[in-house]
């Protein structure tokens, strides 16, 4: 009689965590808070790759430096379609599944959206339908409203338009400027931000 291999267990009964690709341009705070928080017990989602437009962001080499995989791909010099090709081919090659923008200064062409429907998320320092597009904390205390926030939401072809995901509201002070309300936002995006993803990666 032979020996048959024992079945193998199911890992330990929960669901595999899912795999996050972040599309960074800069600082990269908002990649931080989720790679952060992705690491905390429970989190259903992982940070697989942060990927950049700009070789030199600080964020990428933030996440390099924390054993985080990472791949940069400029897009001077060649088509639009190869650079976003580049990087659809670095998310598919980390199994990536959501892609996540934070602070990735680059309008993705309708095709790539398409080639993610409904996967990709962004954070936008607005109470989205508010202030689409840059400006967003000039234009909130020009038009004399009390209250700022950011959204996250899904990325669709139009900009800053998809699905509202969640918002995080912030008192704007008579005194505010542009500067000091951003920094009061950001402090709301990077909690809004790991929980929404959360949230959807769970869903
Ligand atoms: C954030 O305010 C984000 O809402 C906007 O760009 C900024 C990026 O900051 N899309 P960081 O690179 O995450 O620090």
């Amino acid at each position: 009689m032979t020996d048959s291999p024992p079945p193998t267990p199911p890992a330990s009964g929960r669901e595999a965590k899912k795999k996050v690709g972040i599309l960074i341009s800069g600082r990269g705070s908002n990649m931080m808070s989720l790679v952060a928080a992705s690491n905390t017990p429970g989190s259903p989602y992982e940070i697989a790759l942060v990927a950049s437009d700009k070789p030199a962001a600080a964020g990428l080499a933030w996440a390099a430096a924390h054993d985080i995989p990472t791949f940069a791909q400029s897009p001077k010099g060649i088509p639009k379609s190869d650079y976003e090709a580049a990087i659809d081919a670095a998310l598919r090659s980390a199994d990536v599944e959501i892609v996540a923008l934070a602070g990735y200064m680059r309008l993705l062409s309708d095709d790539f959206v398409a080639k993610w429907r409904g996967r990709i998320v962004n954070i936008h320092p607005s109470l989205l339908p508010k202030y689409k597009g840059l400006d967003t904390h000039a234009r909130a205390i020009a038009a004399g409203d009390a209250v700022a926030g950011c959204s996250v939401h899904i990325v669709t072809e139009e900009l800053d338009g998809g699905e509202i995901l969640g918002q995080a509201e912030v008192p704007i002070r008579p005194d505010d400027t542009p500067d000091t309300l951003a920094d009061r936002v950001l402090a709301a995006e990077h909690r809004l931000y790991p929980q929404v993803l959360a949230q959807f990666a769970a869903s």
